[in-house]
């Protein structure tokens, strides 16, 4: 599998002569699975035309900040948020310079100051004004902020000169945009992960649930596979695709989530529960619609404990590395510390759902990492980003202790 199938590369161009290999960039990345969308400065749209690149990517190229149909469709701060990762090919020594001053005078600046993915730029001009002090500054200040530079390389050049300047072929920089999905950090790894919340039924039409989307979980088994794992993953309902390359056991109750999660754990190397699991169940599920008592205002049902999945996971005789998940409302550090020691787990990831904007069903979430060592904030990300960050935080404390 391509590390870049289903990720969303938004591809900036500017004005060089190196632009019209940038037409090549895009069929390339599609034949690799990559969903590409186009946008290009003013000055790009002297060497290519828009009409090009829409037909070869198949949808509408974005040029301009301000304009009503874009804005109606996707404007431009979801289209900052839309990538997975940003790439400017070619990067001319006029955006460079923009960039590095955090200009956002056009559409493309504009997404760079407002994206939370990575950016990556390949450079590309005239071998003296490469060279020139200012440009190597910008260089010096994007590459201080953790801005990826893609070459240039050096050889003959379209005016005439010979030096560094020319862009980076149109393969290398498919290699180094699909460099980026492969962390290969848990290369071979297999991980258990269960996601989503589960139900609780009370009768045949009724049940107990919560808010879960599965989208934390979801985007940790993406995660998980860009990493190398081989993954699993254990849902409750959810309306989300199953991640590629990832098997999916489906299942609804908290009994059943159970029963599958302790039939992989032998397998498994890792276990991450990101589930909302229903901590009790209606002692017993009517086999018929319940009805209406004319005669009675109120209703009681009993309720017993579920187990707990990731506590009985991690008391295994063979017990893979146990990651928990903490959904907070106050206390977050204490309660998270106190599941950590309860549950004997490796690690907890603590999110305070009481905050808008996080936790449950939302796309982003904020987190702390908790652990026999300490804590450590992580700040807030959307989900797909901050999963990437927490296979990296996993992978390294999985390495310590094996
Ligand atoms: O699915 P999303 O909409 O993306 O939302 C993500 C999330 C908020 C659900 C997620 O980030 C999260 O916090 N998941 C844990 C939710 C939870 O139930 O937390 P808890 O504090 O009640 O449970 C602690 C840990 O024990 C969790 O890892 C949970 O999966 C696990 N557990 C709990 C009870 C139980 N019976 N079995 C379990 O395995």
């Amino acid at each position: 599998m391509s590390s870049l199938q289903n990720k969303q590369i938004l591809l900036g161009i500017t004005g060089g002569i190196a632009a019209y290999k940038s037409a090549e960039l895009v069929r390339r990345l599609q034949d690799q699975g990559a969903d590409v969308r186009v946008v290009m400065t003013k000055a790009a749209m002297e060497f290519i035309t828009p009409l090009t690149l829409q037909a070869l990517s198949g949808k509408p190229v974005h040029t301009e900040l301000l304009d009503p149909e874009a804005e109606a469709g996707m404007g431009h701060i979801e289209l900052a948020r839309w990538g997975d990762l940003l790439v400017v090919a070619p990067a001319s020594a006029d955006f460079i310079a923009r960039l590095a001053q955090g200009q956002g005078n056009d559409l493309l600046s504009t997404l760079c100051l407002a994206r939370r993915s990575k950016l990556a730029i390949a450079p590309a001009m005239n071998q003296a004004m490469y060279a020139n002090a200012s440009t190597q500054d910008n260089l010096k200040t994007l590459t201080e902020r953790n801005i990826a530079i893609w070459g240039p390389a050096s050889g003959a050049q379209a005016c005439g000169d010979v030096g560094p300047g020319r862009m980076l072929e149109v393969d290398e920089l498919v290699e180094k945009t699909a460099a980026e999905f492969q962390s290969g950090l848990l290369a071979g790894k297999r991980v258990v992960i269960t996601a989503g919340p589960t139900r609780e039924a009370i009768d045949p039409v009724r049940y107990i649930s919560n808010h879960s989307s599965g989208k934390m979980g979801y985007a940790l088994a993406q995660a998980c596979v860009e990493a190398g794992a081989i993954c699993q993953l254990i849902s409750g309902p959810t309306q989300l695709d199953c991640p590629p390359h990832c098997q999916r056991i489906d299942v609804d109750s908290a009994l059943q989530m159970h029963s599958a999660a302790m039939d992989a754990t032998n397998e498994c190397d890792i276990f991450i529960a990101t589930a909302a699991v229903a901590d009790f169940r209606p002692r017993q599920a009517a086999n018929q619609k319940i009805k209406k008592q004319a005669d009675s205002e109120t209703m009681t049902l009993e309720m017993i404990k579920n187990p707990d999945i990731l506590a009985d996971v991690a008391s295994a005789q063979q017990r893979p590395f146990c990651v928990g998940f903490a959904a907070e409302t106050q206390e977050v550090e204490r309660y998270a510390r106190g599941k950590l020691e309860r549950k004997k787990l490796d690690m907890v990831i603590a999110n305070d759902v009481s905050q808008q904007g996080i936790g449950f069903n939302s796309d982003d979430n904020q987190v702390l990492i908790v652990d026999a060592n300490g804590s450590k904030p992580l700040d807030k990300l959307s989900k797909t980003e901050l999963a990437r960050h927490l296979v990296k935080e996993i992978s390294e404390r999985f390495d310590k202790a094996n």
